[in-house]
């Protein structure tokens, strides 16, 4: 059996084989997808990452060649060796289906329990089930087709970046601790007790080094890592295409990158695209959609109701106009599609997001309902309806909040629900947009200072520069997003070059020179020896792939993801480490016996 084993070298995938192959001697090596035993007739379902091939046996096969075919069971690996011939009834659905392969060598190379699920596209186990026995998973043709999709997408960066010059230069991944945004992740040095790396959650600041020292244009497809919590398009270990250019102003790398767009579309996904794509201001997305990364498959935008309703004697209108705002959205049609539960339901919905309830008007052709028209005067009612150019068959839905956020973040939120929910949009389709004129600062309550909204190395609009540290909130950012299908894909600004600019941004920051100097020092030095202006941006690779093959999750495009709670199913980490290695790291846990 062994020698058998040795002499069979695989000579063509299990996918390849058409009927201008027919009679050829050829050798194919897989897992058995399934067994069909007919009497003396019986077929093999061969499956590799190229198709499937049906190996046959029957009377003219070698008793022993056809006794070893018996034994194969489903995910068994085997070679097989033989003549190619003409299939008596074809089957369509395959690309091989008109041939099989009349087996005359056969060896089993590796034998399968039972697994705990089939291999098929259609697979019925769940999520966690499917992430434990993930390298069963991957085996399904879908997973194989999503990695060689990544794949193809990395390749397609690396290749239209390199025509345009840009060089690709590995970062380190144990970097120093500077967290800004999310949580980091420590690795603690042996060396140094009591000293820690942080793994990178971006490579921004190497990235500019690079810049600093001469590079000019740089690639990195890089792993980051951010300890925050997981959603549907967060993973605590992503990978970004990551890039830097110098001597540039946002056109030149908003350029570059619908370039990028567009030939990437041409390459892996075979369509044109338009460029340049579509621009807003981040006031206007905001206005429109209640979000910096609208979704713009469809319309359902936001308007503003609050003018109408200055002298309103409906209280939760007045009192949400004091400091924020009423607006409201026409989902048309609607009225017939949501029963008056199913409203009640999205009221549940939007307080998830804050909102503290939603008004609704449905205009059912034969009667009208509303949950806040009996407040208002007529002229209120009336040019509210107008405003939302009301039709008979429309359902009006409207948040008041004294925070204008709330409205924003609700309503922003519904309308991409409804719009998933009633399928508003063409499948398949991609709408790119660009994000502009950012504010450079959010104000975080919880710490009681301002944060930079991109990162602390953003620019400042030149016009804003004054107000740095007077009125930081009324300041813009040289940054921009791109948004693909109300998804962020990336994001990036032009950098602040100079030190002393760089200064100001970490006090407007609310760090203390000391701090700055401490944490950033080695970039305030590097502006001492001729920084070059600059700019880049990354995306988030798996969020790419995600898109374009409209998956719902980035963990569906991820060989190895992390769930939930940020462990990895199949290895189990993270886990305990022995006494000795802490002990090695001058580390102990606060954890008590039993935690
Ligand atoms: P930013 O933090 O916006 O910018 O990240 C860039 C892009 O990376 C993706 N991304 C993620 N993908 C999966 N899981 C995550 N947890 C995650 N976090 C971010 C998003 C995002 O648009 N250094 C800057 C870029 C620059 O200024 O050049 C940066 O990291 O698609």
């Amino acid at each position: 059996m062994k020698q058998q084993m040795e002499s069979i070298k695989r000579t063509m995938t299990c996918g390849t084989p058409r009927i201008a192959d027919i009679g050829k001697e050829i050798a194919v090596a897989g897992w058995v997808q399934r067994r069909r035993d007919l009497g003396n007739l019986l077929f093999l379902d061969l499956r590799d990452r190229s198709g499937l091939l049906q190996l046959a046996f029957d009377d003219q096969t070698a008793r022993p060649i056809f006794e070893e075919a018996s034994r194969c069971r489903s995910e068994y690996v085997v070679a097989a060796k033989g003549t190619l011939r003409r299939r008596e009834s074809p089957n369509h659905d395959l690309k091989t289906g008109e041939v099989e392969l009349f087996v005359t060598e056969l060896t089993i190379l590796s034998e399968s329990k039972t697994p705990p699920f089939e291999i098929v596209n259609q697979v019925k186990a769940g999520m966690d089930l499917r992430l434990k026995y993930r390298y069963l998973d991957l085996r399904r043709p879908e997973m194989q087709q999503t990695l060689i999709l990544r794949h193809k997408i990395v390749k397609a960066a690396r290749d239209y970046f390199d025509q345009e010059g840009f060089i690709e230069v590995e970062t380190p991944i144990l970097v120093k601790s500077t967290p800004e945004g999310a949580r980091d992740y420590l690795v603690p040095s042996r060396v140094h007790p009591g000293s820690f790396y942080a793994l990178p959650q971006s490579p921004q600041l190497y990235k500019q080094m690079l810049m600093m020292s001469g590079i000019d244009r740089y690639l990195q497809i890089a792993r980051c890592f951010r300890d925050e919590d997981l959603r549907a398009d967060r993973q605590p270990e992503f990978t970004q295409i990551d890039l830097e250019m110098s001597f540039v102003s946002e056109e030149d790398v908003i350029a570059v990158n619908e370039g990028f767009m567009k030939r990437l579309f041409h390459d892996v996904m075979g369509q044109e695209i338009q460029t340049p794509f579509a621009r807003l201001s981040y006031q206007e997305a905001m206005e429109r959609f209640g979000s910096d990364k609208p979704d713009v498959r469809f319309s359902m935008e936001l308007c503003d109701l609050s003018d109408l309703l200055t002298q309103t004697k409906c209280s939760v209108f007045a009192n949400a106009l004091s400091t924020g705002s009423v607006r409201g959205i026409n989902f048309k049609g609607g009225a017939n599609q949501l029963s008056r539960k199913e409203i009640d339901r999205l009221t549940d919905f939007v307080k998830t997001y804050r909102a503290k309830g939603l008004a609704f008007t449905r205009l059912l052709a034969d009667t009208e309902s509303s949950s806040y028209e009996k407040y208002l005067a007529p002229q209120e009612k009336e040019g509210i309806r107008r405003r939302l150019d009301a039709q008979p068959g429309d359902l009006l839905l409207l948040v008041a909040d004294p925070c204008n956020q709330v409205v924003f973040d609700s309503l922003g939120a519904l309308r991409c629900h409804l719009a998933d929910r009633f399928s508003l949009y063409e499948p398949g389709t991609f709408q790119f947009l660009w994000i502009t004129d950012f504010p450079l600062f959010e104000y975080s309550e919880e710490e009681g200072r301002y944060l930079a909204k991109h990162h602390p190395f953003t620019a400042v609009a030149p016009q804003d520069e004054d107000q740095l540290l007077t009125a930081p909130e009324t300041c813009h950012a040289r940054a921009y997003d791109l948004i693909l299908n109300g998804c962020e894909l990336g994001g990036g600004s032009i950098r602040i070059h100079q030190k002393a600019l760089q200064e100001k941004m970490f006090q407007a920051l609310g760090f203390s020179e000391e701090e700055a100097s401490k944490r950033f020092g080695f970039l305030l030095e590097a502006f001492e020896y001729g920084a070059p202006p600059h700019g880049g941006m990354a995306y988030g690779l798996d969020r790419l792939v995600m898109l374009l093959l409209q998956k719902e999750s980035i963990r569906d495009v991820i060989a190895f993801p992390k769930v939930q709670n940020a462990s990895e199913p199949m290895s189990g980490c993270p886990s305990p480490v022995d006494e000795n290695q802490l002990n090695d790291l001058s580390i102990g846990t606060l954890l008590k016996e039993g935690e």
